[in-house]
């Protein structure tokens, strides 16, 4: 994994979820092969479902949008491809990728969350243990405080294809990976570049051959 520079915006987090926070854990069994249940696609809809008001107003600012405007500087990935966001939520990456990616579709469990949303790009109410997009249909997959489902990032990617991995508050933010856990967790053998922006990092990821 290659390693940049912190970006000019980068400043620590400060201290806000710890290793047990309950959606951590969701996160790494999620990630790591744990089934993910309709049991777990309500409780998670409903927490956000309840947010998604607050969440409009309270989570759109420069310095969670910093790594993912470092991430399209500097993570090499195709601008001029197919782009989808997987837990788009209320627009906060819609934000930054609009303006500069050609095609963007952007997809939540939550209803509120994307009715919440600015209308920057498609919104698709979709679960994404199971995307309603044919196989290697997308050239970038951006993931932002997101679980990650790695068999659907697997499926839906483009061969040469790039999976934008964010965590805004870093190893505070609640739904967290590390970048070595994330290229772990992926099927197959992912290369990664790395590096902090704002108070988080980003890492892009792609397929080994
Ligand atoms: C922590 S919020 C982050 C939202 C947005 N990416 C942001 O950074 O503001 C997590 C989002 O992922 C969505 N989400 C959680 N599990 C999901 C699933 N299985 N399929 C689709 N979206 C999901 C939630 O509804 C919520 O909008």
């Amino acid at each position: 994994m290659i390693e940049l520079s912190d970006h000019p915006t980068t400043s620590d987090p400060a201290a806000f979820a710890g290793a047990d926070h309950p959606l951590r854990q969701l996160t790494r069994a999620q990630a790591f092969g744990e089934p993910w249940t309709e049991h777990d696609a309500l409780r998670v809809q409903k927490i956000f479902d309840e947010r998604a008001a607050a969440w409009s107003e309270d989570h759109v600012d420069p310095i969670k949008a910093a790594p993912v405007d470092d991430a399209l500087d500097r993570g090499r990935v195709p601008l001029d491809g197919a782009w989808l966001e997987v837990g788009s939520g209320t627009g906060a990456g819609a934000r930054v990728l609009a303006p500069r990616v050609t095609r963007l579709v952007c997809t939540d469990l939550s209803e509120q969350m994307l009715l919440h949303a600015p209308d920057l790009a498609p919104r698709v109410r979709a679960d994404a243990s199971a995307l309603p997009f044919a196989d290697y249909h997308f050239n970038a997959i951006l993931v932002i405080n997101m679980l990650l489902f790695p068999s659907e990032i697997d499926r839906l990617l483009r061969s040469d294809g790039v999976l934008v991995w964010v965590n805004t508050l870093g190893d505070q933010t609640p739904i967290h990976l590390p970048p070595a856990d994330v290229l772990g967790a992926l099927p197959g053998q992912w290369s990664g570049i790395t590096a902090r922006a704002g108070t988080g990092f980003w890492l892009t990821a792609r397929r080994r051959f």
